[in-house]
C-alpha cells in the first residue's frame, strides 16, 4: 500500500482516535443526555467489541502502511474498558508512532495514571465545562463533584503527563464560566481549549443558537487577560493557540461550527465495536471487524482500509449551515467516537 495514501480532497491518514468503549460513567447533557442514555439504553455486548489484539492490529498496520504517528484513546469513558493500560503498552510497541494520547473525564485517573504514563502514554486531554461545583453537578448529569475532576488533573501531572483541559461551551449553560477557568489555569503548565458546542449526534438537541463562537469567546478573555494569537504547532491543528500577553502560557479555541478546519483534516475514527468512520458527523461508519476477524492477511486488511480512505470527501463542518435548516441527518453519537 501506498504509504501516504490520500482521499478524494488530497488528505492524508495521520491521526487515529480509537473509541475502546462506548459506556462511560458520566451523562454530560450535551452529550450522553440520561434522559435517553438511561437504564433501558443497550449498550454494545462484549462480543461486538473489538478485543485489544484486534485494535492494535489495526493500529500496526496503520502505522506501517498508511503512515499514521499518533494515537488517542477516547470512549465514551476509556477508563471505564477494564485495563486500559495493557492495551496501550500494546500500542506502545508499535514502530513510528510518536504521541499517545487519551480523552478523560477525568474522574477514574487517581490512582492509575503511574501505570499509564509507565505503559507508554503521552499525554491526556481532561474534559471539565465549570469549576462551579452545582453546576457541574447538573451539567454532568450524575452529581459528579468538581474536585473529583480536579485530583484526576492533579494525578495525571503528578505522573509526568501533559494535560490539556477541553471545556465545551455552551450558551445558557456556561459562558460565564469562560473566564474563572481561564483565570484558574492561565498560570499553569495546562492548557485550556474552549470547544464551540457542535451538532454531534442527535440527541442533544443542538441549535445553532446555543453556539458561542470562537470570536465572542476570544473576546471575553481578552478583555479581562489580554491574549494574541500563536502559529500552529502542526498543520491540521484543530485548536487555534493563543498565548497570555503577560506570561506566554498557551490558551486555545476549538471553532468547528464558525471557522471549520476540515481542509486540513487527517484523523479518522475507529469506534468500539470495529467501525472506521472518517467524519465525526458521519451517519456510519466502515465496517473492519468482520475483515478483522475473517482470514484475511494484513496486506488486505491494509488494502480494504485504503479503498476506504481514497473515496473520503467529508467536509461536514465547512458545509454545515447548508444543513441546519433541512430534516435532520442521522448521525453517530460522540460517545460512539469520542470526539
Ligand atoms: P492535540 O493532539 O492535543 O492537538 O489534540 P486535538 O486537539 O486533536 O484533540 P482533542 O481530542 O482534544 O480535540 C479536541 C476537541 O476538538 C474534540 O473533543 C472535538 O470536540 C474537537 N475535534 C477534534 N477533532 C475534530 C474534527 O476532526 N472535527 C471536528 N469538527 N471537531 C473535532
Ligand atoms: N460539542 C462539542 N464538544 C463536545 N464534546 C462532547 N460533545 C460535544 C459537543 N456536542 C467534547 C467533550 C470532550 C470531547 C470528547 O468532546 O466534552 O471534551
Ligand atoms: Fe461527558 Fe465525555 Fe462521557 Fe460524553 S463521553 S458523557 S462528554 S464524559
Ligand atoms: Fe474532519 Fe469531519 Fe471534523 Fe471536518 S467535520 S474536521 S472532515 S471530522
Amino acid at each position: 500500500m501506498n504509504k501516504f495514501m490520500t482521499d478524494k480532497l488530497g488528505r492524508p491518514l495521520r491521526d487515529l482516535r480509537i473509541s475502546v468503549t462506548d459506556r462511560c460513567n458520566f451523562r454530560c447533557r450535551y452529550c450522553m443526555p440520561p434522559e435517553i442514555f438511561d437504564k433501558n439504553f443497550k449498550f454494545l455486548p462484549k462480543k461486538e467489541i473489538l478485543t485489544f489484539e484486534e485494535i492494535t492490529r489495526v493500529s500496526n498496520i496503520l502505522a506501517e502502511r498508511a503512515g499514521i504517528k499518533k494515537l488517542r484513546i477516547t470512549g465514551g469513558e476509556p477508563m471505564m474498558r477494564h485495563n486500559v493500560s495493557r492495551l496501550i503498552s500494546m500500542l506502545n510497541e508499535i514502530d513510528n508512532i510518536n504521541d499517545i494520547a487519551m480523552t478523560t473525564n477525568g474522574a477514574l485517573l487517581p490512582g492509575h495514571t503511574e501505570g499509564l504514563k509507565q505503559a507508554g502514554l503521552n499525554r491526556v486531554t481532561i474534559s471539565l465545562d465549570s469549576l462551579n461545583d452545582e453546576k457541574f453537578r447538573y451539567i454532568n448529569g450524575r452529581d459528579i463533584s468538581v474536585s473529583k475532576v480536579l485530583d484526576g488533573i492533579e494525578a495525571a501531572e503528578d505522573a509526568g503527563l501533559q494535560v490539556k483541559i477541553n471545556m465545551v461551551v455552551k450558551r445558557g449553560m456556561n459562558e460565564e464560566d469562560i473566564l474563572p477557568m481561564a483565570r484558574h489555569f492561565k498560570d499553569s503548565k495546562i492548557i485550556l481549549r474552549f470547544i464551540e458546542y457542535m451538532d454531534v449526534g442527535n440527541a442533544n438537541g443542538w441549535k445553532l443558537d446555543h453556539v458561542v463562537s470562537k470570536k465572542e469567546i476570544f473576546s471575553i478573555i481578552n478583555k479581562e487577560l489580554p491574549i494574541e494569537p500563536a502559529d500552529p504547532n502542526y498543520t491540521g491543528e484543530v485548536a487555534d493557540r493563543f498565548v497570555f500577553k503577560d506570561n506566554g502560557n498557551e490558551i486555545g479555541i476549538i471553532s468547528s461550527v464558525t471557522d471549520a478546519f476540515c481542509s486540513t483534516c487527517s484523523r479518522a475514527r475507529l469506534s468500539a465495536d470495529g467501525k472506521l468512520v472518517t467524519c465525526l458527523f458521519a451517519s456510519g461508519g466502515h465496517d473492519l471487524r468482520d475483515i478483522l476477524r475473517s482470514d484475511a492477511d494484513d496486506e488486505e486488511v491494509a488494502e480494504h482500509i485504503r479503498q476506504i480512505w481514497e473515496k473520503r470527501d467529508d467536509q461536514y463542518s465547512a458545509e454545515r449551515l447548508k444543513h441546519t435548516d433541512k430534516k435532520q441527518i442521522r448521525k453517530i453519537e460522540m460517545s460512539h467516537i469520542g470526539g
